[in-house]
């Protein structure tokens, strides 16, 4: 009889950690979950991601900036699978906080339990936006997990589609405005689809992949699209950059970890985002999805 191989997903109630439960159940892995509340993966969440509290093996309740929370966390676990991250505003907690420190305190406990394999989730298009903190987190972290000894593989996501559901959200508003002119261009990927690269990653032997979805877009498109799903027309509002980037100012002196999660998406809107594609799940389909899940 074979051993089902065990897997710590962290992140696990998120976007993304929901799907990657689902994609590692079914390669025949063992779940442990690491999540802050179970209550949480008892319902699908926001943009359609499934309810995965029935499918996982093991729950730990922990939090990443309380260390004592974490004890044992990687003991007898062969793959260690991060997916979690600060991707809205927290009042106690920075983007260093638990994006590195909080990822380090696992790599830590996976480096004791000798794991056999790390794979971290950070960012496409980093070395363009060094300086985003987000970015800078994320990235610290990698620097340590290359040195650790693990054997690793850093995926390197564009975009999720459940970034893209803001504009639905906007766009079911009546209105969305848009920072810069929207032609740059991006291919977003669904969470199903990037949870299948990164079971996939554990067996391969890339230790760094950039990962999108299959159809390309302008940002200005993603949102015609999100109109077009709610049936309304479409009404977008340019603001310039500079008005954006002064917006940003100010508000970091008010709230300086909202300013800093902001400065990711400003920022991200300046390049073209087109990463290798993967997937065959389609943006139109899921903004369909939502519109459905409205009515
Ligand atoms: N969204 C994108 O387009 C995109 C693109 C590229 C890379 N990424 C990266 O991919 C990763 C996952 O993104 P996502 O969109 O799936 O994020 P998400 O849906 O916001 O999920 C974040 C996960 O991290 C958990 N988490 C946050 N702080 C924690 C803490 N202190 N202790 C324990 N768990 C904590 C959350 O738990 P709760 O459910 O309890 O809040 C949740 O499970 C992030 O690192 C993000 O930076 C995202």
């Amino acid at each position: 009889m074979t051993v089902a191989k065990k897997v710590l997903i962290t992140g696990a109630s998120g976007y993304l950690g929901r799907y990657a439960v689902q994609a590692f159940k079914d390669k025949g892995y063992y779940v442990r979950a690491l999540v802050r509340n179970p209550d949480k993966i008892k319902t699908p969440g926001l943009h359609g991601e499934p309810a995965v509290f029935d499918i996982i093996d093991e729950i730990v309740i922990g939090d990443v900036t309380s260390p004592e929370t974490l004890t044992g966390l990687c003991k007898g676990i062969d793959i260690v699978f991060c997916a979690l991250g600060l991707t809205s505003p927290d009042a106690r907690h920075t983007s260093y906080d638990v994006d590195y420190l909080g990822n380090k305190r696992i790599l830590d406990q996976a480096i004791a339990e000798h794991v056999s394999r790390f794979i971290y989730v950070s960012v496409f298009n980093q070395d363009k936006m060094p300086g985003i903190p987000t970015i800078k987190s994320h990235e610290l972290f990698v620097a340590d997990l290359k040195t650790s000894g693990l054997s690793w593989a850093v995926i390197r996501p564009n975009g999720y589609f459940s970034d893209m559901g803001r504009f639905f959200s906007m766009a079911e508003s009546g209105h969305i405005f848009m920072i810069g002119d929207g032609d740059k261009k991006i291919n977003p990927v669904h969470g199903a689809d990037l949870a299948r690269v990164c079971v996939d990653a554990v067996d391969g032997d890339k230790r760094e992949i950039p990962v999108g979805g299959p159809d390309i877009f302008t940002f200005k498109e993603t949102m015609d699209l999100a109109f077009h799903a709610c049936g309304k027309t479409p009404w977008i509002t340019e603001l310039p950059m500079w008005l954006a980037e002064g917006g940003l100012m100010i508000t970091g002196l008010f709230n300086r970890n909202l300013a800093d999660l902001l400065s990711f998406a400003v920022e991200a809107l300046k390049f073209d985002h087109v990463a290798p594609a993967y997937g065959t799940r389609h943006l139109k389909d899921f903004f369909a999805e939502l519109a459905a899940a409205k009515h």
